[in-house]
């Protein structure tokens, strides 16, 4: 580069004799101080740029970051029991609607969207939301605004429960101590697209049984144990379509890591078994965005502390199974820091879970 840029300062001077040496030298200082403010020019934007692209892949995520906050603060008066304002904001259409004034999320446009206008109000002006309890925080409304602003972008599919109005179902499995233990899955009305009964119809040729969790109620539960692997293999694809699907029973089932990407889209999924199969941490990369998920059994599978911090964004899991797995104390703590209300059983706690007074404690959750 020095070369070039003193070779080009003797190009650009007449060159006289020696008493221009000294000339010539500040000349080729000078142009190579140009060159280096080029580079350092050059340098800052392409920075800019890479900044500018890290920016825009900042995309907020609904499942992540939009629909805590609608279950959280909006939805026990926006939902299907209560319709304040005429507004349901539990899923994708009936949100789009709007309500009593008309459409409150305009897409693209935050300022003009009343949903957006509402959440900034001051507490003390009548039209707050929500309109009781906390005002939501500023790095809250800040996400509400990038959302709608990126296009309001919903997943088909996303339904959100309100935490107050539920209709409190009990699923109880028997196939293990660790199982009978009834976890309450709490779920309003749930209607299937036509992909979805297809793929139903599909799984049932297929003979697997994936059956509505109660009368009424079209959430489902499909369970695979003791299937072939070849059965597993030919229904993993119309299975990851069946997105009112709750309860996944895939235990002891041979299923691949690879395979496990056609389940991405199961994001109502509230619980799921893995124990005794062969994923590892690579397979639960795909199942990240699960984040509704309460119930994940992995244990007897070769996970380790890396498959563990895939978990994390799962901010609803309550129960984590991991006994005979390859994860180590470390990880399990790390996990608990960020997730400190899930309850993780590594088999440490093995033989306090079938003493006689754990037992009368579960009794008592059942009665709830
Ligand atoms: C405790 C009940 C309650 C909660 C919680 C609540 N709202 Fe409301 N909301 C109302 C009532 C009542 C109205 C109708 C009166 C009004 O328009 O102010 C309303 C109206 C609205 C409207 C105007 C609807 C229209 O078309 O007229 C919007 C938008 C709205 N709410 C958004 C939200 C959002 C977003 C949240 C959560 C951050 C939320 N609300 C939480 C009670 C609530």
């Amino acid at each position: 580069m020095r070369w070039a840029a003193i070779t080009k300062a003797q190009r650009a001077l007449p060159i006289g004799g020696g008493a221009l040496n000294l000339k010539i030298a500040e000349e080729a200082i000078r142009v190579l101080m140009e060159d280096m403010k080029k580079i350092v020019l050059l340098v800052a934007g392409l920075l800019g740029f890479v900044i500018g692209a890290a920016r825009a892949a900042d995309k907020v995520d609904f499942a992540k970051d939009i629909q805590p906050i609608l279950q959280k603060s909006c939805v026990e008066c926006h939902g299907p029991e209560k319709s304040k304002g005429k507004l349901r904001l539990d899923s994708k259409a009936v949100a789009f609607k709007g309500g009593k004034g008309g459409v409150s999320i305009e897409p693209g446009k935050a300022d003009q969207s009343e949903l957006y206008r509402r959440i900034l109000l001051p507490a003390d002006n009548d039209d707050v939301m929500p309109n009781k309890g906390d005002r939501l925080t500023k790095v809250q409304t800040d996400l509400v605004r990038d959302w709608i602003n990126q296009g309001a972008d919903w997943p088909e599919g996303i339904v959100i429960v309100s935490p107050v109005n539920v209709v409190a179902i009990g699923v109880i499995n028997t196939e293990s101590k660790a199982e009978t233990s009834p976890t309450e899955i709490q779920l309003p009305a749930y209607k299937p697209t036509s992909a979805e009964l297809k793929a139903i119809k599909e799984l049932e040729a297929l003979g697997v049984a994936i059956r509505p969790i109660a009368a009424n109620l079209e959430w489902r539960e499909a369970n695979f144990r003791g299937s072939s692997a070849e059965t597993v293999a030919k229904a993993i694809i119309p299975l990851g379509k069946v997105t009112g699907l709750v309860d996944l029973n895939l235990g002891g089932v041979k299923i691949k890591d690879a395979d496990l990407v056609n389940l991405k889209g199961l994001i109502n999924l509230n619980r799921l078994h893995l124990e005794n199969t062969p994923v590892t941490a690579a397979g639960l990369i795909h199942l990240k965005g699960l984040i509704n998920l309460e119930y994940l059994n992995l244990y007897g599978t070769a996970v380790t502390d890396a498959g563990l911090e895939q978990l994390s964004g799962m901010t609803h899991l309550k129960h984590l199974y991991l006994w005979q797995t390859k994860t180590t104390e470390a990880g399990v703590a790390n996990l608990k820091k960020i997730l400190p209300k899930v309850d993780i059983s590594t088999g440490a706690e093995f033989k306090e879970i079938v003493k006689p007074e754990e037992k009368k404690d579960e009794k008592k959750e059942e009665k709830k």
